[in-house]
């Protein structure tokens, strides 16, 4: 196992990502909470920072336990670190170095630098740089601005490096961390989709032993797998809740169900498509729509799983994203403590917590759910708002316009599959706006729906470009929505990035 000492860095989750892809297991904690079995780690990395190592208030941990103790990479920020409390001089570089360089020296026979050579493409992201290695560094390689890119120390199994290499950018940045923690540190590459289902089926047996878990399905990825995990070690102990809210995508609750249940999954379907729909009459505020919905699924989940008597745990989809402590540049991050509220919280909320995936990366997740022989369209889908529909109808919601909007997304969708574009977007759908205008049809004049469509590439949601859908593609999109679907005659299709825009319009 690897531990990443997080130091606030935008690219400390890929730091964690690129590791795993080398099917080693590594964990990321703040750089203020190393954690107490520390000895147990095989590796440490430090991550970049957006501090610099000479202002007051930056990180200052007390490495004692791991330097010199273990194989350790420091990146970045991580470098400047060990180099200005070692006896090194960090200072303002001249210019920002950001982006790309090329390594115009790299020291021979190192293991660390085995298989990369002179011109190697690197990332850079600093403003700080490294004017004077620290006590018993030996230079490893640098570019044409940085002379001192890389450096270890001596007699230690200590490694610095200025650039990034867990950016896609840093084209040999996979073979040096592979370099670091394969050939240098010894780390056994055991971390594969296979062995987590094993250990985590053997582990959930384990803790669970005959208990009854209940779990919320809601037809997409996480929750899935989840199920599956679950259900490979404790079977119809798992009781499994699938609420339909209404505000599904067009016979999504019907398909999902059949699918779940072919799966093996002991599942309940709820039809409460009218209890949510009566609770959402004449409300227009987006936020006022999330808090009726989040309210309703918690009164609708309360009284099903109240049926299911002497259950002990709740199941949650929470993926590791979720989970990590992230390092904020204003101090430590607060944690809320929800249990603070225990009087006042539902039922099923007072059950102990079981996340089987919480350690777990989206795209690991997919892996996981494919060795289980989860069905491939079920995990490749897009993902969906738990509010649903319910955000892409905006202003009040009413049957008819949830109708609507389900014909017009079920057509925009079957049209992406049918054209081989569904795998190429990373989210679509198709939002009603509030506004009717004219338009023609045969001789009549029509006064009717505009809606909108949207399809973005993204890798996790935080940052979206539109697609550049094909004309053709969207022409005919749009004949069959106009034609088929009764109280629409205008389709429009949204060109904008988030940010600014954001990838829903509520
Ligand atoms: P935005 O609109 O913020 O969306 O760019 C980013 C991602 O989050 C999803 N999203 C939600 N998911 N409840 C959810 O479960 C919500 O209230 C919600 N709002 C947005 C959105 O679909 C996109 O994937």
């Amino acid at each position: 196992n690897v531990l990443i000492l997080d130091f606030g860095s935008q690219y400390t989750q890929l730091i964690a990502r690129r590791v795993r892809e080398l099917n080693i297991y590594c964990e990321i904690h703040p750089y203020h909470k190393i954690p107490e079995n520390v000895s147990e780690f095989k590796a440490v990395i430090l991550s970049g920072s957006p501090f610099s190592v000479r202002s007051e208030d930056a990180p200052h941990p007390d490495l004692s336990e791991i330097r010199g103790k273990k194989p350790l990479l420091a990146v970045c920020y991580g470098a400047q670190y060990l180099a200005h409390f070692s006896g090194g001089k960090v200072a303002p570089s001249a210019t920002r170095e950001y982006g790309r360089a090329n390594l115009s020296f790299v020291k021979e026979d190192e293991l660390f630098f085995e298989k990369i050579s002179i011109g190697s493409q690197v990332w850079m992201s600093h403003s700080d740089t490294i004017k004077e290695l620290p006590t018993g560094a030996v230079r490893l390689a640098s570019t044409a601005d940085v002379e001192n890119a890389a450096y270890r120390i001596d007699g230690e199994e200590t490694y610095a490096i200025q650039f990034h290499p867990e950016v896609y950018h840093s084209t040999d940045g996979k073979q040096l961390l592979e370099n670091f923690l394969i050939k240098i540190a010894s780390v056994t590459p055991n971390w594969t989709p296979d062995s987590f289902v094993d250990t985590t089926v053997a582990g959930l047996k384990e803790e669970l032993g005959d208990d009854k878990v209940v779990l919320g399905l809601s037809g997409g990825v996480d929750s899935t797998v989840a199920a599956i995990l679950l259900h490979k070690a404790i079977g119809s102990n798992l009781h499994c809740i699938f609420v339909n809210n209404g505000l599904l995508r067009k016979d999504e609750f019907s398909s999902v169900l059949k699918q779940y249940e072919g799966m093996g999954l002991n599942v309940k379907g709820v039809d409460a498509s009218a209890r949510f729909l009566d609770a959402l009459a004449g409300e227009s505020d987006p936020e006022g729509k999330r808090k009726i919905i989040g309210r309703v699924f918690i009164e609708v989940f309360d009284d099903e799983s109240n049926q299911i008597t002497d259950a002990k745990w709740l199941a949650q989809g929470t993926i590791y994203p979720d989970v990590i402590e992230s390092v904020s540049v204003n101090g430590p991050s607060v944690t809320i403590k929800s249990h603070h509220n225990v009087g006042g919280l539902p039922d099923f909320m007072k059950l102990k917590v079981v996340e089987p995936l919480r350690m777990l990366f989206k795209d690991e997740v997919r892996r996981v759910g494919a060795s289980m022989g989860i069905d491939k369209e079920l995990l490749g889908r897009h993902p969906f708002p738990g509010p649903g529909l319910a955000i892409r109808i905006l202003g009040d919601i009413t049957a008819e316009k949830v109708r609507i909007l389900q014909e017009v997304d079920a057509i925009f969708i079957n049209g992406l599959k049918e054209h081989g574009l569904y795998d190429k977007v990373w989210q679509a759908g198709a939002i009603l706006l509030p506004v009717n205008s004219v338009g023609v049809m045969g001789d009549e004049r029509t006064y009717e729906k505009c809606v909108a469509l949207r399809a973005v590439e993204s890798t996790d949601g935080m940052t979206a470009d539109w697609v550049n859908l094909p004309y053709e593609f969207l022409q005919k999109t749009s004949n069959d929505i106009i034609n088929k679907v009764k109280g629409v005659n205008r389709v429009v299709y949204d060109i904008s990035s988030k940010p600014p825009a954001t990838i829903e319009w509520e």
